[in-house]
């Protein structure tokens, strides 16, 4: 597994990684949004790819505005959850803003659906709203108190 900055060139796979994770965990509406985050890379946030045997399995990026960090459009391929390239992924964008100087905490806007794999890395929820994202989808808002 290697993580690799984004280029225009993983564009195609990422909306596909987006479009696997439809229905459960991102609403339908949400994809216009990373289209137009993934198209104003050059100017904004870093933004990463996992490649696994030459394929494009996970995508995240981070976004920073001192002392707030945020994670963003964090997704592993929906063949591929279960596998521990979530963990990879997330280690790395945490390891990546703790060597970054003046962050004093870590943001995420999650869904109830995964905001028990960031609890295991010291998240805590400040705020949950039902339906947030869509039917069925809560927007649940997250903070690190710790590691950071
Ligand atoms: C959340 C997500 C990134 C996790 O990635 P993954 O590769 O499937 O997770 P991993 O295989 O690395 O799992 C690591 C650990 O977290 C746990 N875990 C994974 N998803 C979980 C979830 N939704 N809730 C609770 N725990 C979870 C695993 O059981 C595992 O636990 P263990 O270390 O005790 O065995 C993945 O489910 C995903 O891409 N979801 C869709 C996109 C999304 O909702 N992103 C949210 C931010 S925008």
């Amino acid at each position: 597994m290697v993580i690799l900055q984004y280029q225009t060139g993983h564009r195609a796979r990422c909306v596909e990684i987006f479009d696997s994770n439809v229905g459960e965990y991102f609403a339908p509406w949400e994809r216009s949004e990373f289209i137009e985050f993934l198209d104003s890379l050059d100017v904004g946030p870093e933004y990463y790819v996992c490649i696994s045997d030459g394929q494009v399995v996970a995508c995240g990026g981070v976004r920073i505005k001192s002392p707030i960090a945020e994670l963003a459009w964090g997704m592993v391929h929906k063949d591929c959850h279960g596998k521990g390239i979530g963990t990879i992924l997330t280690d790395y964008r945490l390891l990546y803003l703790e060597k970054s100087t003046g962050i004093e905490c870590v943001k995420i806007d999650t869904s109830q659906h995964t905001e028990g794999f960031y609890k295991k890395r010291g998240f805590i929820v400040t705020k949950s709203i039902h339906n947030g994202f869509g039917e069925g989808i809560d927007c649940v808002s997250m903070k690190l108190v710790t590691g950071i």
